[in-house]
């Protein structure tokens, strides 16, 4: 059995982490409907990767025998005003994730729930990758896309890129 606090916390990360399936999926499809394939297929990737994160949360919690809640997920926002505000927003979104991970952590410590601790340690160094990388590719976006051309080239890359 968890301490309440950090077994409430793990709940709602579960949470958290299907929202953020969702507004992958939903910028992959913005994508996909401008003709962006390769930005689509990566935001496709980014959503199918916070499912198993979601899954990592509720696998844990059953494994303490922990009773799993599943909230309402929000839906995300559908207009944006350009190709690179979704970029923006990944970048942001990532390093909201980053501080509820921390925040999480910091429970574990203050129960002395070092198993949790240890168990939080991969998504510690999940989100030192995925705010690497959702800064990389806006810094690519950034510097790169000056014409069509460009974007088309960035495109390419992303629709490889695993
Ligand atoms: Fe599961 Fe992108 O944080």
């Amino acid at each position: 059995m968890l301490n309440n606090k950090v077994s409430s916390l793990i709940n709602e990360q579960i949470n958290k982490e299907m929202y953020s399936a969702y507004l992958y999926l939903n910028i992959s499809n913005y994508y996909a409907e401008k003709g962006l394939n390769g930005f689509a297929s990566w935001f496709r990737k980014q959503a199918d990767e916070e499912l198993e994160h979601a899954m990592k949360f509720v696998n844990y919690l059953h494994d303490e025998e922990e009773h799993v809640s599943l909230l309402a997920i929000e839906a995300p926002k559908h207009e944006f005003k350009d190709y690179k505000e979704p970029l923006e927003l990944t970048l942001s979104h990532e390093k909201y994730v980053t501080s509820l991970i921390n925040k999480i952590y910091k429970a574990t410590l203050e129960v002395e729930d070092y198993r949790t601790t240890c168990f939080l340690n991969w998504f510690i160094n999940e989100q030192r990758e995925e705010e690497k990388n959702a800064h990389e590719l806006l810094t690519k976006f950034e510097y790169l896309v000056t014409d069509a051309k460009a974007l088309h080239q960035l495109d390419d890359q992303l629709a490889t890129r695993k």
